[in-house]
């Protein structure tokens, strides 16, 4: 008769002995909720992200006194101007959308969660490129640090504490931050989007901000295929002082976010974005997959891979189930 001797099924065996054996917590305090400001008064469902829509301002107030209230540890604001233009004048207009709204949630808030917002000008230009375009039609590296820059300088002003710089421009974090410092902002944190790839996964946020891209971003965001260059990019970005580093999308790139929090000596961050949360929607609406399951199993497997915050589009309902689940 077979008896073994090793049975790891013993400590799988009662709710107790799980909860106790478990390796990975998700706590609320380390999610941030992504939240779409558009212009007007009316907030606007977003048909390829069922449940998630672009606030007023108005609505944006009450997102983050909501998220507040739950607990989670900050929102990532994205505006949705009106007007754009080649340059993305929007982007560095203190009126400008999300600019306005930082001020409106951080007066709404204060710092009962940390905000943040989105440092990139792909919502303001009309091309929907990262950046501005040389007369080649190439997207402008030194030329778009100068617009980051002000960026920059406008978000901080109008109260973010943290600017996620998601454009994927070489030198970007060390432009951004000598240009903060230089103007009294040294207390504004920058958040890289070190690890960005070039990723169909994003195919939603399109519609969230309704920008139409002309092109395709691969000369600036990451080809899938690598994974050294992500981490070397994470290196480059601790180098120029970033004060996180991220990895984007999170699902498909578990192995990057393990090798970068292996590496890094800054907080590692992930993204589970647009189109990794349309595909469980979508999943579930059909009845395919159990919701609530596929939901909090996603997001503990970004934090197993190492992932110290993770960026959700569930963030707020996920953690009222943290909340009940711990409450057990
Ligand atoms: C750039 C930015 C994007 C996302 C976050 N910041 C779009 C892109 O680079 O194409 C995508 C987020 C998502 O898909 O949820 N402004």
């Amino acid at each position: 008769m077979i008896n073994p001797v090793i049975r790891p099924r013993r400590l799988r065996s009662t709710p107790a002995l799980r909860r106790l054996a478990s390796e990975t917590r998700v706590h609320p305090a380390e999610l941030v909720l992504p939240l779409f400001v558009r212009e007007g008064n009316e907030s606007t469902p977003i048909s390829s992200m069922p449940g998630i829509v672009q606030h007023s301002i108005d609505g944006a107030r009450r997102a983050v006194a909501e998220a507040a209230a739950a607990g989670i540890g900050g929102v990532m604001l994205f505006g949705v101007p009106a007007v754009r233009d080649a340059t993305g004048t929007g982007a560095t207009d203190p009126d400008g959308i999300l600019n306005a709204a930082t001020r409106a949630v951080v007066a709404e808030v204060g710092d009962a969660l940390v905000v943040q917002t989105d440092l990139c000008l792909d919502e303001f230009t009309d091309h929907g490129h990262c950046g501005v375009l040389a007369a080649d039609g190439s997207v402008d590296n030194d030329a778009t640090l100068l617009r980051y820059n002000d960026m920059a300088l406008a978000q901080a002003q109008a109260g973010s504490a943290l600017l996620g710089l998601s454009g994927m421009m070489d030198g970007q974090v060390a432009s951004v931050r000598a240009t903060l410092d230089a103007a009294g902002y040294a207390d504004t944190a920058v958040l890289a989007y070190s690890a960005k790839y070039a990723s169909a996964y994003y195919g939603p946020f399109r519609e969230a901000v309704q920008s139409t891209l002309v092109g395709d971003r691969r000369t600036y965001q990451l080809d899938p295929a690598n994974r050294r260059e992500g981490v070397r990019e994470a290196r480059i970005d601790i180098d120029e002082g970033a004060d996180v580093v991220m990895v984007k999308p999170a699902g498909s790139y578990l192995d990057v976010l393990a090798e970068v929090a292996a590496m890094s000596s800054v907080p590692v961050w992930a993204y589970q974005v647009s189109g990794e949360y349309a595909m469980i929607e979508a999943a579930a609406a059909q009845g395919w997959i159990d919701r609530r399951r596929a939901i909090e199993e996603s997001v503990l497997s970004i934090r197993r891979a190492g992932a110290d915050a993770i960026l959700t589009y569930w963030a707020v309902e996920l953690a009222a189930w943290l909340t009940e689940t711990d409450a057990r």
